[in-house]
């Protein structure tokens, strides 16, 4: 761990901070420039297998935006791989995986003993941990079993989920060793990330909202809140994000995870009551109004802010990744609105410090 102090870190755990820390979903991506020399040169796997290229991903974007906290550059993905479902990404189609899960013998056949062949990743967050020392929090970040069991089983990105879905419902023994699985590899993965130096993990259960709530509570809750317990012994507090999640929060809650990622849907205040407030809240502006105009833009900015009403344990994000062809200008300008907003510690009776520190993350409050 290397900057525990951190507003970021501080926020994660509901303590207070002196302003509100901030970073984006997908902060590292094809909207930058910088990316797409790299991604010019390297595909996005040779990118995420070299520790020193992903390294250097990550850190140009913390740096370019002066954010809060660096999410480590790799993919939701990359464990199949090494339970044995190799994938590849095509052009306008997304991932691919080449057999996807589909029978008993599918899910027997996987794997659950390599997870220490993602090395790599770890490899990249040491890197990245060393490169910011204590001036900015590094984010590990690893799927959900659901999410992850989503793509094994459709083979891809999917609307209705139908494959995934009936096999939860006419195998569900099947479907627990499935999940049981994805927890084993992905938690050991997660956790060797912490080893290297990540300050936070957050779990991306990105598709779990195509579930009901007694779906999610049958079939997904009992096994990430395995996982999350198992996160939380190395140290490291456990964001648990979700899109379309809005039903489902006060499920999700009960996984103990240290903070829940808000998508757009929902006010961050209505998802925070639905949360009894016994949690942190990330989130949860939409990431199209870094398409609008900047007075839009600010206006949406702060309306999030005053939601969040300076109370311990909100972190700023966007409800979901930032889009391929967002305009970077209004993302760098977003965070440092966020960082200049001055109504969270003077709501929270502590010191304003409305100026922007150049080196972000460095002020502990
Ligand atoms: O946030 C970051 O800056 C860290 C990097 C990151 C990537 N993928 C790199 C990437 C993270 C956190 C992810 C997570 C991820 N990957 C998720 C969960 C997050 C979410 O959006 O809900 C999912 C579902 C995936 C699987 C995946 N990888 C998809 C669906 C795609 C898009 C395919 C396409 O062609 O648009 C990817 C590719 C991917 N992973 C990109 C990046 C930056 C796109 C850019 C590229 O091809 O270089």
């Amino acid at each position: 761990m290397s900057a525990p102090n951190s507003n970021f870190v501080r926020a994660c755990k509901s303590q207070p901070v002196n302003r509100t820390p901030v970073w984006f979903m997908r902060q590292a991506g094809r909207y930058m420039p910088e990316y797409r020399a790299v991604r010019k040169q390297h595909s996005l796997l040779e990118i995420c297998k070299k520790p020193a290229l992903a390294a250097e991903v990550t850190i140009t974007a913390a740096e370019i935006l002066g954010i809060d906290a660096a999410i480590i550059f790799a993919d939701l993905l990359l464990p199949l791989e090494v339970m044995g479902l190799p994938f590849h990404f095509s052009a306008g189609e997304g991932p691919v995986i080449e057999k996807p899960v589909r029978t008993k013998e599918d899910i027997a056949n996987l794997r659950s003993d390599r997870a220490a062949d993602l090395g790599y990743v770890s490899e990249a967050v040491s890197l990245v941990a060393k490169h910011f020392a204590n001036r900015v929090p590094v984010i590990g970040f690893c799927g959900a079993p659901f999410t992850l069991a989503s793509y094994m089983i459709e083979g891809g990105g999917s609307r209705n989920y139908v494959h995934a879905k009936t096999m939860m419902y006419n195998s569900p023994v099947e479907w627990d060793a499935l999940m049981r699985k994805l927890v084993v590899v992905t938690a050991e993965y997660a956790a060797d990330q912490v080893r290297a130096g990540a300050d936070v993990i957050q779990i991306f259960d990105s598709w779990v909202g195509c579930l009901s709530v007694d779906d999610y509570r049958r079939f997904v809750l009992p096994h990430v809140t395995g996982m999350v317990k198992q996160l939380q012994r190395t140290g490291a507090p456990v964001i648990y994000f979700g899109t379309d999640s809005a039903t489902l929060l006060p499920a999700m809650k009960e996984t103990g995870a240290d903070v829940i990622g808000l998508d757009w849907r929902i006010p961050l205040d209505e998802g925070w009551a639905r949360l009894n407030y016994e949690c942190a809240v990330q989130g949860n502006l939409d990431p199209v109004l870094l398409f609008a105009d900047w007075k839009e833009l600010k206006s949406r900015a702060e309306a999030v802010l005053q939601q969040a009403a300076g109370r311990p344990g909100h972190i700023f994000n966007l409800g979901h990744g930032i889009l391929p062809e967002t305009p970077v200008e209004n993302v760098k300008s977003l965070a440092r609105f966020v960082q200049d907003y001055a109504g969270v510690a003077s709501s929270a009776g502590s010191p304003v410090s409305a100026s922007r520190n150049p080196k972000a993350g460095s002020r502990t409050p």
